[in-house]
């Protein structure tokens, strides 16, 4: 069995410094590993990257993260990375990682992802230059996230994005602003591999369950979705009952 802590949106600023780190010491005995699915920070400084980084380092098992479109807003995202990596937390952006857990290998393929939409209500690659180039980015980090995917042999497999690759997990958000929190095309690259469990996070007032039209089960693990430090799922169980409960 290998048990993975995830969360989102913590949105790390000096004034945060302290809220997560005493369930974050308790995180060794509850899980394996622990993944961020972007928005570590508020506005992307590498003075905030620093604070995510004593926040969120040196916990004991490994921290694999995405970056989220917060931790783009300063242009810094290269040295947001840089500070996480020499704290040692490992960050992706259209690759992938395997971790030996327990006698499995556990794969975890990231990208950021971007927006774009989903079926019936998605932006198109037509007409103006600035619509194409939209959709062309949509594109190529759904690729990357594809190709990342295909990388690795393991047992489990991960994909873990800020954006969402489904409608589902952004119920409760305005029908609106879908197309900004995520797109249809990482889904469909989820799909393409044996992905055991897709994780994302961005939409706050979303929900946490969903699954993409392949049947691979999504949960949106943004901070103020799932209402604490982080859930845990459980993946190769072999009690199926134990299969992806958040506990
Ligand atoms: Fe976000």
């Amino acid at each position: 069995m290998i048990r993975i802590a995830a969360v989102g949106d913590v949105h790390v600023d000096k004034d945060v410094l302290g809220r997560f780190r005493p369930a974050l010491e308790e995180l060794p005995k509850q899980a394996d590993v622990l993944l961020v699915a972007g928005d570590l920070t508020r506005h992307g400084t590498v003075d905030e990257a620093r604070c995510f980084a004593e926040e969120f380092g040196g916990l004991g098992v490994p921290v694999i993260v995405v970056l989220g479109n917060h931790d783009h807003q300063s242009d810094q995202q290269s040295r947001v990375a840089e500070v996480l990596t020499e704290a040692d937390i490992t960050v992706l952006e259209g690759e992938a990682t395997v971790l030996e857990l327990h006698g499995h290998r556990l794969g975890v393929a990231g990208v950021k992802g971007f927006g774009g939409g989903f079926a019936g209500a998605c932006a198109s690659n037509f007409g103006e230059r600035e619509m194409k180039d939209f959709v062309g980015t949509t594109e190529v980090v759904s690729q990357r996230l594809q190709e990342a995917l295909h990388s690795v042999q393991v047992d489990a497999l991960v994909a873990l994005t800020h954006y969402s690759p489904v409608p589902d997990t952004l119920l409760g958000e305005p029908l609106e602003i879908y197309p900004f929190l995520g797109c249809y095309q990482l889904g469909r690259a989820i799909d393409s591999a044996p992905t055991a469990l897709a994780l994302h996070g961005h939409a706050h007032h979303g929900s946490e369950r969903g699954r993409t039209p392949g049947g691979v089960p999504v949960r949106n693990v943004a901070h103020p979705v799932i209402k604490q430090a982080y859930n845990v799922y459980q993946l190769l169980s072999e009690d199926v009952d134990l299969q992806l409960v958040a506990t």
